[in-house]
């Protein structure tokens, strides 16, 4: 008799890293150029368009955000995007303390991602971005030998890092403590 497990429907994050050279001029110029003071999102309309004049931003799109969604799509699907039949969306987001964002996805895109330009980080500041298994009620009546395949995947960000997931995964971040989180997150919409 022969049997087999096989790992059915995973999901796939990636995570990365830039040198701290490449996102210090755009996280000074989303500081000089954007209002943060409501403490919060910034932007309905995307950061990349023309209504806004953000050169270092949309240099380090082009150069480097795409490229990382490249990365991920030839990866996993063996598949070159074309950039020009997708859409983006970037807003900025900058976390000072208190800050926290409950459990959410990210409706109509396919893929999501993370940029963090500025994060003040120690092992207080907190502000863990946490994955949430996106299989609902799959830890339904396991007892707590079985339960650690379900549990949540934190991951403590800092300057530079990024991550990209696909959109449909729940997640939240948790209490940050410090004075300063910049990030960027990014949607991606595919048109073909
Ligand atoms: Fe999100």
């Amino acid at each position: 008799m022969r049997t087999e497990i096989k790992t059915l429907f995973p999901t796939e994050v990636m995570f990365g890293s830039f040198n701290e050279e490449l996102v210090t001029p755009v996280a000074q110029e989303l500081l000089s150029n954007l209002d943060f003071s409501s403490g919060g999102d910034v932007s309905d309309i995307s950061l990349l368009g023309n209504e806004h004049n953000l050169p270092e931003l949309k240099k380090f799109f082009n150069n480097y955000v795409v490229e990382k969604f490249n990365e991920y799509t030839e990866k996993l699907f063996d598949h070159k995007l074309n950039i020009n039949k997708c859409k983006f969306k970037a807003w900025s987001v900058n976390g000072a303390s208190d800050y926290n964002l409950g459990f959410h996805n990210h409706s109509g895109a396919q893929l999501s991602a993370v940029f963090y330009f500025l994060v003040e980080h120690s092992n207080r500041t907190g502000g863990k971005i946490r994955f949430h298994d996106p299989r609902f009620n799959a830890n339904r009546g396991m007892t707590e030998p079985f339960k650690f395949r379900h549990d949540d995947v934190e991951f403590l960000p800092r300057t530079g890092d990024f991550v990209i997931f696909p959109s449909y995964l729940y997640h939240s971040v948790s209490p940050f403590n410090g004075n300063i989180r910049l990030i960027l997150p990014v949607d991606m919409f595919m048109d073909a």
